[in-house]
């Protein structure tokens, strides 16, 4: 009777234990499954927490650091200084006034402008996108942190208001600004905060125009024309005219050539910096890592566009040292034997190998 009693006994602590240890299992299991997708999903927090408590894995966390840096570290230009940053009310005002000028140029200083009529109703930012701040959309990047600089041009130093004045003269064909008077102050302040993140003497990366490769033969305007008529026509219109706004105020498309085009003297009439602004700017929404046209496109719209008719300017006393003259500056005299049809049209290559053969010597 003894010896069934502890039998029995015997094998219900048997069942205890087995119980127990199933319990055990099914905790392991339920703490396994609810641990595992943690540290699949937190792997790089569970690294780091072991990295704090084991010297060894260094060089893990030092791995998936690099690699983020990696994946995440693309190019960086520069963008403007924030004007909402200006604790300065008067100053911000200014600012902000150089801002609207530059926005919407001809609705103060153009044809019907309210403050004075001495330009062709373009506005500065047609030319120098989302009010010079656009990535080699010809932006103010640089100006502060560079002028007062010598250039070629003109033969002297220059400082802002100067160049400044350069444009209101040549690419919106008018007259210049007082350089005393509140808007040329305005315009001035302007473009000296948004680069004012800039160290002195260094150049903005992607400021002005994204450089772009020669063609190896002259560029030609009858390409260029079936190219406008395809891919430009549609806004800036049939002879190049654009259009106004319903207002009749500025632009809503800014005139390619023509009478209230840029002149002859000005930036664009350069068949390079045309070319470089159309390949990373046009059409309109292009940007430079994202561009539509081929470099040959660019180069024949250039020609195209630049052989049409369009208002004179007198320039005599530009580029006093003829042998500073831009290849493709296109007026004689030159310093070399190239005819002005090749200084307007290209091709440049053999023009700058003769400039550099000159240089050597
Ligand atoms: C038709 C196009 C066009 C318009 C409109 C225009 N600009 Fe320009 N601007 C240029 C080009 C092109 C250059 C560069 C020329 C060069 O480097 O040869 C330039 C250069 C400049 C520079 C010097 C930039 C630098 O980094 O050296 C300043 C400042 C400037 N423009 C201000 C203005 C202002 C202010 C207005 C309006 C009053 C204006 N521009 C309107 C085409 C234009
Ligand atoms: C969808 C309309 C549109 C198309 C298409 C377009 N542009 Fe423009 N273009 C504009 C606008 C708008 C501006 C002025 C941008 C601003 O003020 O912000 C401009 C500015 C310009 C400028 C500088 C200002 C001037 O008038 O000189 C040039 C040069 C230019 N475009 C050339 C071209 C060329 C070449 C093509 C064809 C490849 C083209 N555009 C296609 C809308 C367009």
């Amino acid at each position: 009777m003894n010896d069934n009693n502890t039998d029995k006994k015997k094998s219900q602590d048997r069942l205890l234990d087995i119980m127990n240890n199933l319990l055990r299992i099914i905790a392991l299991l339920v703490a396994g499954i609810i641990i595992l997708p943690l540290i699949v999903f937190y792997k790089e927090d569970v690294y780091t927490f072991f990295k704090k408590n084991d010297k060894n894995s260094d060089n893990l966390s030092l791995q998936i650091s690099t690699e983020t840096k990696q994946t995440t570290s693309t190019e960086t230009f520069w963008s403007a200084a924030n004007i909402e940053n200006i604790t300065d009310e008067k100053l911000k005002a200014e600012v902000t006034y150089g801002k609207e000028l530059i926005m919407h140029t001809a609705k103060y200083l153009g044809p019907k402008g309210s403050v004075l009529k001495i330009s062709n109703g373009m506005n500065c930012q047609n030319c120098h996108l989302d009010a010079g701040t656009k990535t080699f959309g010809n932006n103010y990047g640089s100006v502060a942190s560079l002028y007062p600089k010598f250039r070629a041009r003109s033969g002297k130093e220059e400082n802002i208001y100067k160049r400044v004045n350069d444009c209101f003269e040549r690419s919106l064909n008018g007259k210049a600004l007082d350089t005393l008077g509140k808007e040329m102050q305005a315009i001035k302040a302007y473009i000296t905060y948004i680069g004012s993140n800039v160290k002195k003497g260094e150049k903005a990366k992607g400021a002005g125009f994204k450089d772009l490769a020669f063609l190896n033969r002259a560029a030609n305007p009858g390409n260029g024309k079936t190219v406008y008529v395809a891919k430009c026509q549609s806004c800036h219109q049939p002879n190049g005219e654009g259009t106004l706004n319903p207002e009749g105020t500025e632009y809503a498309f800014p005139p390619l050539w023509g009478k209230n085009s840029y002149n002859d003297g000005a930036g664009l009439y350069r068949l390079s910096n045309f070319a470089k602004y159309v390949k990373n700017n046009m059409p309109l929404g292009v940007t430079h890592d994202n561009t539509q046209l081929t470099d040959e496109e660019a180069w024949d719209l250039a020609a195209f566009v630049n052989t049409q008719s369009r208002p004179h300017k007198n320039t005599p006393k530009d580029w006093p040292d003829i042998a500073k003259k831009p290849v493709d500056h296109p007026f004689g005299p030159y310093a070399d034997k190239f005819p002005e049809q090749q200084h307007k049209l290209g091709p440049f290559q053999p023009i700058v190998d003769f400039q550099k053969s000159m240089s050597k010597k």
